[in-house]
């Protein structure tokens, strides 16, 4: 009897397409193909039937069951990708857009201005030491020269993690962890690193900071050759027409001790705002070991000798590139870190 199979598959696939949601979906399927469904009772009716029409008949049903089964999955399918569709319209979502794409970086300013700093003390022969940030009181304040109660330790305000533990203030105690290392070689490294001091911030102090320590032991060293290692420096820093002025001073750690200054950059010389009018720039303490600190460090005095310096990264960065805010160096907003 097609007549009454090709009526039920008209009947059933109408019905199919009306179905707009999972639910009805499962009332057609349970209604069509269920095992009480209008096919199971068509098939029901095969008994009914005349011998000779029977495998007609069955055919038919089976066929109309099969072509009923691959109907609903379509028609499941579809619908999960209408729902889907409508979910992602919801969101406001386009997935078919292409992705922004991510813009590759570049190193930060202070990173720049190390990798020079680097770049042009390796010429000179100087190794990249690094040494710890959090440090013992020993070896930032003690062992550099300067015991429990020494006055000079004023000239650093600290952040104290403990009684013996400190934020480095500066470079410095770097010095005394090559000599132990290093001791009976000749050394020529630089520290390079961050510094911390507990102070107000302004647009001209930060409490975190950079400094590249230097420091050659050897035989016959002397205070030429550490002049001579900042004017080297400061030449091919800023151009070979820089000139150096020593200045006498006073690090607990250095014997004697001076402070470098170079001729403005912006001015050359002629007195500028940048200079406060004086013609010269700090760029940083230095002076002789001090026969205590060597002997600290392992080496002779009678034997030994050598020159540190401590200079500072941020401040000539923001002559070189008028920068008037230190605290622009860490306040990570992109608009300024891309200038560089
Ligand atoms: N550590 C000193 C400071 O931070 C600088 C310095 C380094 C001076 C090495 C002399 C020798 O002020």
């Amino acid at each position: 009897m097609p007549e009454q199979t090709d009526s039920l598959l008209e009947e059933a696939l109408q019905a199919l397409e009306a179905a707009s949601d999972a639910a009805a979906l499962q009332v057609w399927r349970t209604g069509y193909l269920g095992r009480k469904g209008q096919v199971s009772e068509l098939m029901k009716l095969i008994s009914t039937l005349p011998k000779e029409e029977r495998p007609a008949f069955g055919q038919a049903a089976n066929e109309l069951k099969r072509t009923l089964e691959t109907a609903f999955e379509a028609r499941q399918e579809a619908l999960a990708r209408e729902e889907l569709a409508g979910e992602l319209a919801a969101e406001g979502l386009d997935v078919t857009l292409p992705g922004r794409p991510i813009g590759p970086g570049h190193l930060h300013i202070t990173t720049q201005t190390l990798r020079q700093n680097y770049a042009i003390f390796a010429e000179m022969g100087f190794q990249v030491y690094e040494s710890p940030d959090v440090e013992t009181d020993e070896l930032n304040f003690g062992l550099l020269n300067m015991p429990p109660h020494h006055p000079a330790r004023d000239m650093w305000d600290t952040f104290w993690i403990s009684d013996e533990i400190v934020l480095r203030t500066h470079t410095s105690p770097g010095q005394i962890r090559v000599m132990r290392e290093r001791h009976p070689e000749p050394i020529r490294v630089i520290l390079p690193g961050k510094c911390y001091r507990y102070e107000q911030i302004t647009a001209r102090s930060e409490h975190q900071f950079y400094q590249v320590e230097g420091l050659a032991v050897g035989h016959g060293i002397t205070m030429t050759d550490l002049i001579g290692t900042l004017t080297e420096f400061a030449r091919r820093l800023y151009g070979p027409e820089r000139r150096i002025r020593i200045r006498g001073s006073y690090f607990p750690f250095t014997e004697p001790s001076i402070e470098a200054d170079m001729d403005c950059i912006l001015c050359l010389g002629e007195g500028c705002r940048v200079c406060k009018q004086s013609g010269w720039l700090e760029i940083g303490g230095a002076g002789m070991v001090h026969p205590v600190v060597l002997q600290n460090g392992g080496y002779d005095p009678e034997e030994w000798s050598g020159f540190a310096f401590g200079l500072g990264v941020e401040r000539p960065a923001m002559l070189k590139y008028e920068i008037d805010d230190i605290r622009l160096f860490y306040g990570n907003d992109l608009r300024f870190l891309r200038q560089f």
